[in-house]
């Protein structure tokens, strides 16, 4: 699974805020944040470049999970991207709505069918709220990874906990860090060598970070992205879940629910809140 993204800091107010108000709404958080690696070049190749997370047996399984999970609840996505998630999802008779960061994202998701239906706060899902509150909160596709510090993390397990009804849920998929990998003294692992693109993670080890080196050459075109990002292992996350009050219920290793072995690659955890 290929991993994008990490924070820029935030850019002065472009002439597209008008225009991206229309489409997603006002910001109801208490800042307006730049869209950060997400730009408007990368959404509009996002869906292409992404295009093995659009398949349909990587997608039917994802949706079908967090549907069960829902369980006729709200649900809420953190960093909703282009919809790839939240769309089918709705169309199963989820009731979604989103966080994202990234206006230029969102304006991808809101172009497509089915859209209307999802409201999107535009914002920092470790620190903006959306209205109401929710049986099920989601955060896949390695996202959690895209905030740099701990603290954000944590934040962001706090803000999940704070969308949450007693009872209701957060889902976190996203890698293991590959270290089991790494021969001492080297720091690049090649998770991607396909045919269009080149994927390298360079691991910052004494960071706890690493910066994944996208390569694409697809259609004639030639791209390069490097995005940062801050790798825990899933003990890591446990305990932010425990800070802030959420319960371990189940870890797979995929949304099939393979079991979670020490050579899994990626995890699906489900935290529960247990109290109010
Ligand atoms: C790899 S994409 C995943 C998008 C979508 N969830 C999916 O599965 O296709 C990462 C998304 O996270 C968003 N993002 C990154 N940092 C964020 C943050 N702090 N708050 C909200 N969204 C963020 C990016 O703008 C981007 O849309």
């Amino acid at each position: 699974m290929a991993r994008l993204g990490g924070q820029q800091s935030p850019s002065p107010t472009d002439p597209r805020e008008n225009r991206l108000r229309d489409v997603v709404g006002e910001c109801k958080s208490c800042r307006m944040s730049a869209d950060g690696v997400f730009d408007d070049h990368i959404a509009r190749t996002y869906d292409e470049d992404s295009a093995e997370m659009f398949a349909p047996e990587v997608l039917g399984p994802t949706v079908h999970f967090l549907a069960e999970l829902a369980d006729g609840r709200r649900a809420l996505e953190f960093a909703i991207g282009t919809g790839r998630v939240a769309l089918p999802l709705s169309a199963r008779g989820v009731d979604v709505a989103g966080i994202e960061l990234s206006r230029a994202m969102a304006a991808e998701m809101m172009a497509k069918p089915g859209a209307a239906g999802i409201p999107v706060t535009i914002g920092d899902m470790a620190t903006t709220r959306a209205e109401g509150t929710f049986g099920l909160v989601y955060l896949v596709y390695n996202t959690i990874t895209n905030l740099l510090t701990q603290d954000e993390q944590v934040a962001c397990f706090c803000n999940a906990a704070a969308h949450l009804d007693v009872g209701g849920h957060f889902v976190i998929e996203v890698f293991v860090p590959a270290l089991r990998r790494l021969p001492p003294g080297e720091s690049l692992i090649a998770f991607d060598v396909s045919n269009g693109h080149v994927g390298v993670d360079e691991y910052d080890i004494t960071n706890q970070r690493l910066t994944s080196h996208h390569y694409w050459t697809a259609n004639g075109r030639a791209d390069t992205l490097d995005s940062p990002h801050r790798y825990a292992w899933p003990a890591e996350y446990d305990l932010m879940a425990r800070i802030v009050g959420l319960t371990l219920r189940e870890r797979w290793s995929d949304w099939q629910r393979t079991p979670f072995t020490a050579d899994s690659t990626s995890h699906v955890s489900v935290w529960e809140k247990t109290s109010a």
